[in-house]
């Protein structure tokens, strides 16, 4: 079985959108895949009950019991190694990962980014977007190098800018791509 292990730092609607997509489209009898954990790096992320409610394991490495990026990032990938992943995917997880920690992933570490990268990698994606007079934005699932959302791109999504948007209501339209993009991209990088 290919062990998925999911990161998060808030609500993690990506999260539940690959736990969903998993039960509904038996990615365990299918691709032999399955969500083995969630861990998140903030103690109340609201997403860590929706994983335990979906039946998952989940832990918390909190940054801020590390007084050093390095000894975080080490806590971290234990805990992520405790369950031997074949993947790792970052779902709003947001923390900067040493170079070290990625190239102990690399390969098999995604992540997705609210933007049609190489565009407006950081953050405050959609408020520049429409600052820019973008007439289109989306988001975009890529496998995760040392330069923060930089790597080979996976999948893309593109939305509309429309008049009167605001940063949120835009972002709220990429989110929904976000919810079909994600769980797809994982199953397709599980069946490559
Ligand atoms: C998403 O927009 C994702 O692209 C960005 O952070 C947001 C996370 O939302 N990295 P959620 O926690 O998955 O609901």
């Amino acid at each position: 079985m290919k062990n998925i292990v999911i990161l998060i730092s808030g609500t993690g609607s990506n999260m539940a959108a690959i736990v969903h997509a998993a039960g509904r489209e038996r990615w365990a009898e299918r691709i032999g895949a399955r969500v083995a954990a969630v861990i998140s790096n903030r103690p109340g992320a609201t997403g860590l009950q929706v994983a335990r409610d979906a039946g998952i394991a989940t832990a918390v490495v909190d940054h801020k019991s590390y007084a050093r990026r390095e000894e975080f990032d080490a806590a971290l990938q234990a805990a992520i190694d405790a369950h031997d992943p074949a993947l790792v995917v970052l779902a709003g997880f947001m923390r900067i990962l040493t170079p070290e920690f990625v190239a102990h992933y690399a390969g098999r570490i995604i992540n997705i980014h609210p933007s049609l990268l190489p565009a407006f990698p950081g953050l405050h994606t959609h408020q520049r977007a429409i600052e820019a007079g973008c007439q289109v934005a989306g988001t975009t699932v890529h496998l995760v190098t040392a330069e923060l959302d930089h790597g080979p791109i996976l999948a893309q999504a593109v939305v509309p800018v429309l008049a009167g948007d605001t940063a949120d209501t835009l972002a709220a339209r990429v989110l929904t791509q976000e919810h079909l993009i994600y769980p797809r991209a994982v199953a397709e990088w599980l069946q490559h």
